[in-house]
C-alpha cells in the first residue's frame, strides 16, 4: 500500500512522501443518536480505510489533492475561515481551522489522500478524514497530539461546518482494536474493548447506495435540538440532568404534557436505545444470541417509527433481512437516510442470503445495493 501510495504522490508533486498513515472506517452494533446524548454506542473501526501520503512543501501554501476525484485545493497556512464550496475541500479547510484556533499551525504540506470507505454509507469516511489528516499532520509536525485530543479536534471540525455530530465516529477511527468492538461512554470518554463472540452468525453490511447529505444533515441536527429542547423542560424539575442519558422514562413521562409530541417520541427513543446498548452487551457477553437479533429488531423499529429517520429503501433491505430464514437480526446503521444496513445471519446461508437480497432491492427500486463483509481492526496509524 505504501508503495502505491508514494506513486500517487509523485505523480502529483513530483518527490515521496514522507508520512503515511491510514484511517479506519467504522461500524456501529448498537447506540444510534445516543452520543450526542452523552449516553453509550458500540462501534468498531474496519478494514476500509482513509489514506494519506503528504511531506513537507517548499512553497508557502498547503496543497491537498482528493485522489478519488482527482482535484485539489492550495491555501495559506493561517486560514482561519471554511470558504470553499466542495464538501471534501471543506472538511480539509476546516480540519486546518480548527487546528489554528488551537495554535497548531502546520509547516505548509503537500497531501495526497483517498481510500476504501464508501462515502455517504454512513461507514464515518469523514470522522475518517478529519481524524486521519489531524494525526497525519501531528506527526508531520511532531505536535504529539494524544488521540483524545485528536477525536476532539476531528469533532470540532464537522462542527464547523454545520454538522453537530457526537463523538462516537471520531472514537471509533482513532481507538479501534483488532478484532473488538468497542464500549465508548460519550460522556467521560472512557472504553471498554472486547471480542464479539457470534457463534454460527456473521455480520455484514448492504449498502442501500443512497445518501441525502443535505437532507440529512439538516434532519440530523434538528434530532439534535430536540433532544436537547427535552432536557430543558426535564431540568426545571430535575436540575442535575444534563442530557437525555440521565433521563429516566419515569421522568419524561411524568413531562409529557409539556413536551410537543415529535421530541417526546425522540426521547423515548433515546433512552430506549440507550438501554439496548447495555442489553445488547449482556446478551454478547452471556452469548444470548437470540436476544441480540430481537434488539437489533426492536432498535430498527425505534429509528422507524421514533425517531422517523430511515426510508423505504433501508425498511425494506431490513425486513428482507429480518424475514430471511435462518437471520439472527438486522437495523438500519448511523445516522439514517439511507446509508448501510447491518445484519447478523448464519455462515451457512450467507452468500444466498447476500444474492437474495441484491437482487430483490434492484428489482424493487431498480437501484444496485453492496454488500460488505468486514473486519475489525486498529484505529488511526501510520504505515
Ligand atoms: C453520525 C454521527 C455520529 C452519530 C451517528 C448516529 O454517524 O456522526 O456522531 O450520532 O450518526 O448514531
Amino acid at each position: 500500500m505504501k508503495k502505491e501510495w508514494n506513486l500517487h504522490f509523485r505523480q502529483s508533486f513530483g518527490t515521496d512522501a514522507e508520512v503515511f498513515v491510514k484511517a479506519p472506517g467504522r461500524i456501529n452494533v448498537i447506540g444510534e443518536h445516543t452520543d450526542y446524548n452523552y449516553g453509550f454506542v458500540l462501534p468498531a473501526a474496519i478494514d476500509r480505510y482513509m489514506v494519506f501520503a503528504l511531506s513537507e512543501n517548499k512553497d508557502s501554501n498547503h496543497t491537498i489533492v482528493a485522489y478519488d476525484v482527482a482535484e485539489s485545493l492550495s491555501f495559506n497556512p493561517d486560514i482561519a475561515t471554511v470558504s470553499a464550496s466542495k464538501t471534501w475541500m471543506r472538511y480539509v479547510q476546516s480540519v486546518f481551522v480548527q487546528l489554528n484556533l488551537r495554535g497548531h499551525q502546520s509547516k505548509p504540506v503537500n497531501c495526497i489522500f483517498g481510500g476504501t470507505i464508501p462515502q455517504g454509507g454512513g461507514m464515518s469516511s469523514s470522522a475518517a478524514m478529519c481524524g486521519g489528516l489531524i494525526f497525519s499532520l501531528s506527526e508531520m509536525n511532531d505536535w504529539h497530539l494524544t488521540r483524545k485530543q485528536i477525536a476532539l479536534i476531528a469533532q470540532a471540525a464537522e462542527h464547523g461546518i454545520g454538522i453537530k455530530c457526537g463523538i462516537m465516529d471520531q472514537y471509533a477511527t482513532l481507538f479501534g482494536k483488532k478484532d473488538e468492538v468497542m464500549l465508548l461512554d460519550c460522556r467521560n470518554l472512557e472504553t471498554a474493548h472486547f471480542p464479539m463472540n457470534l457463534g454460527q452468525y456473521s455480520m455484514f453490511l448492504i449498502n442501500s447506495m443512497q445518501t441525502h447529505e443535505f437532507a440529512t444533515e439538516s434532519e440530523y441536527n434538528n434530532r439534535r435540538a430536540s433532544c436537547e429542547s427535552v432536557v430543558a423542560i426535564i431540568q426545571n424539575k430535575y436540575p442535575d440532568i444534563k442530557s437525555l442519558r440521565d433521563v429516566t422514562m419515569l421522568m419524561l413521562t411524568e413531562h409529557q404534557s409539556q413536551i410537543d409530541e415529535t421530541s417526546y417520541q425522540r426521547a423515548f427513543y433515546v433512552i430506549e436505545e440507550n438501554e439496548r446498548v447495555f442489553r445488547l452487551v449482556a446478551a454478547l457477553k452471556e452469548n444470548r444470541l437470540e436476544e441480540l437479533g430481537v434488539i437489533l429488531r426492536e432498535a430498527h423499529a425505534g429509528m422507524k417509527n421514533l425517531y422517523e429517520i430511515t426510508t423505504p429503501e433501508i425498511d425494506f433491505l431490513v425486513d428482507y433481512i429480518n424475514n430471511y430464514p435462518g437471520n439472527l437480526g438486522a437495523r438500519m446503521m448511523g445516522g439514517g437516510f439511507g446509508g448501510c444496513t447491518i445484519n447478523f445471519v448464519t455462515q451457512e446461508i450467507i452468500d444466498q442470503c447476500c444474492s437474495d437480497v441484491l437482487a430483490a432491492y434492484e428489482n424493487k427500486f431498480g437501484r444496485k445495493g453492496e454488500i460488505y463483509r468486514l473486519t475489525f481492526q486498529d484505529g488511526v496509524n501510520v504505515f
